[in-house]
């Protein structure tokens, strides 16, 4: 029988029990893939599993509750992950044969009882029997729309009052998708010629309009076996996060301060931007984070960055670090702007946790801005759309900052337009339809 069990899903099984004891999806299921040795398509399984599952957790379990034949009886959660697992195979995806799903679910089942086999088993047969009740649509309803996409009812119910039901149906689905692949090019290290021997031999694609931005077309391999990657002539970074850099007008030879650095995609770009010739500060609060930053800024060939470890919360670094022409606050946040890259952040997010995120923020934004020179420029940026940690923060340092003003950012100096507000702020959220991006907001304030 063990011989019959794909190591897919036994590694997506694993995986998906770390993410419910609090683990980011994305780093368990990197760890269970560098420690077994599986086949691309093992791999491609596995992941779509994991992300599957976490992406429409609540959907599966309501298909679950429509199937229990008596419900309220506890669930064992592994058998819960069990069912979840086999009903996203049955409903989502089109290439597994329902059979296979159904099997290796009762056989996982069957490790822990008979009892438990029998009952997926039931479950699984009544799903399949019962598709269009045990899955029906959300209508308009908030409550059921939370289920459908799997979303905190309080988040939908605030996408609602705020954009309306056709733009947060839209919001819920690209959450809910899959992000291509994208990269930037690393200038410091590719020249002209590297650049069309990538794109040619990689499978990459420039993407019109954003300067240095490629799109991996292939769907599944190691970023690494990408030609270039290793040498540094590449880096991972979403295409949201690739304008972030550029807004902050960094110029050789000054003193650039990035204050919330690791893993260091936008001190890389800061770099590139100057062509390595300024000097800039990467402050994290992690040094472990900032080992990983040291090693991806080597290999991309970047000289100019020194790195601190230090809390940018605290005031007592105000006192070591100096004074600087540009400061990037890239601040921790919510991650609710990302949810296409780490899903399990929906159901970790409350509306307090929100409020706590802002409270940190501003303290980081006004701390660091007290470091800016006269006529120095700070970009505050968070990869989260709500308002608590976009527009409530700036407008409170405003407030409470004289000595700073707003310097909205201009139509002209993005690559798109529609991504610069009525007041001069960058938002890449609601995603515009053209264009899936991840939801980043940016602003820029400065020194009187
Ligand atoms: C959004 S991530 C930064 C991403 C990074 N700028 C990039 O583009 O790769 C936020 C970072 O802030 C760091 N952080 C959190 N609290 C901090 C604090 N109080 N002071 C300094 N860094 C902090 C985290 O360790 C994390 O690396």
């Amino acid at each position: 029988m063990a011989s019959l069990f794909t190591p897919s899903r036994k590694v997506a099984l694993q995986v998906l029990q770390e993410v419910r004891e609090g683990r980011f999806a994305e780093d368990a299921l990197s760890d269970a893939l560098d420690r077994q040795s599986l086949s691309a398509k093992d791999r491609n399984l596995a992941t779509e599993l994991v992300y599957g599952v976490v992406r429409w957790r609540d959907r599966l379990d309501s298909i679950i509750r429509r199937c229990v034949i008596r419900p309220g009886t506890r669930m064992d959660p592994d058998v819960r992950e069990i069912l979840r697992t086999a009903l996203y195979q049955i409903f989502f995806l089109q290439r597994i044969p329902e059979h296979a799903a159904v099997d290796q679910a009762v056989m996982y089942a069957s490790q822990r009882s008979k009892k438990h086999a029998g009952f997926v088993n039931a479950v699984l047969r009544r799903a399949l029997r019962d598709r269009e009740t045990a899955d029906p649509p959300p209508e308009k309803d908030p409550r059921r729309l939370a289920v459908y996409y799997s979303h905190p009812e309080w988040l939908v119910r605030r996408w609602l009052h705020r954009f309306g039901y056709r733009k947060t149906k839209h919001i819920l689905q690209h959450n809910n998708s899959k992000a291509s692949l994208e990269l930037r090019l690393n200038t410091l290290k590719a020249t002209p010629d590297t650049v069309s021997q990538i794109t040619e031999e990689s499978e990459l694609q420039a993407i019109p309009g954003f300067p240095n931005a490629l799109r991996v077309m292939r769907s599944s391999g190691k970023v690494e076996t990408i030609k270039g990657f290793l040498e540094g002539s590449l880096v991972v970074q979403a295409l949201a996060s690739q304008m972030i850099a550029p807004l902050l007008k960094p110029q050789p030879d000054m003193r650039i301060l990035d204050a919330c650095a690791a893993p260091g995609g936008k001190t890389s770009h800061l770099a590139a931007l100057v062509q390595d010739n300024a000097r800039i500060v990467a402050l994290d609060i992690s040094q472990q984070r900032l080992n990983e930053t040291a090693a991806n800024l080597q290999r991309l060939g970047v000289h100019s960055v020194e790195f601190v470890v230090g809390d940018a919360a605290d005031p007592q670094m105000v006192k070591e670090l100096g004074t600087f022409d540009r400061i990037l606050v890239d601040a921790p946040c919510s991650n609710l702007g990302v949810l296409r890259h780490n899903p399990e952040a929906k159901y970790r997010v409350t509306p307090e946790a929100l409020m706590q995120f802002a409270r940190i923020q501003s303290r980081i934004l006004s701390n660091m801005a007290g470091l800016l020179n006269p006529g120095g420029m700070l970009v505050y940026s968070v990869c989260s759309p709500t308002e608590e940690e976009t527009v409530g923060v700036v407008d409170a340092f405003l407030t409470a900052s004289p000595g700073f003003s707003l310097l909205p950012f201009i139509r002209e100096e993005v690559p798109m337009p529609v991504l610069v507000d009525a007041r001069g702020f960058f938002a890449t959220f609601p995603p515009p339809p053209e264009m899936p991006l991840d939801g980043f907001f940016a602003a820029r304030v400065a020194r009187k």
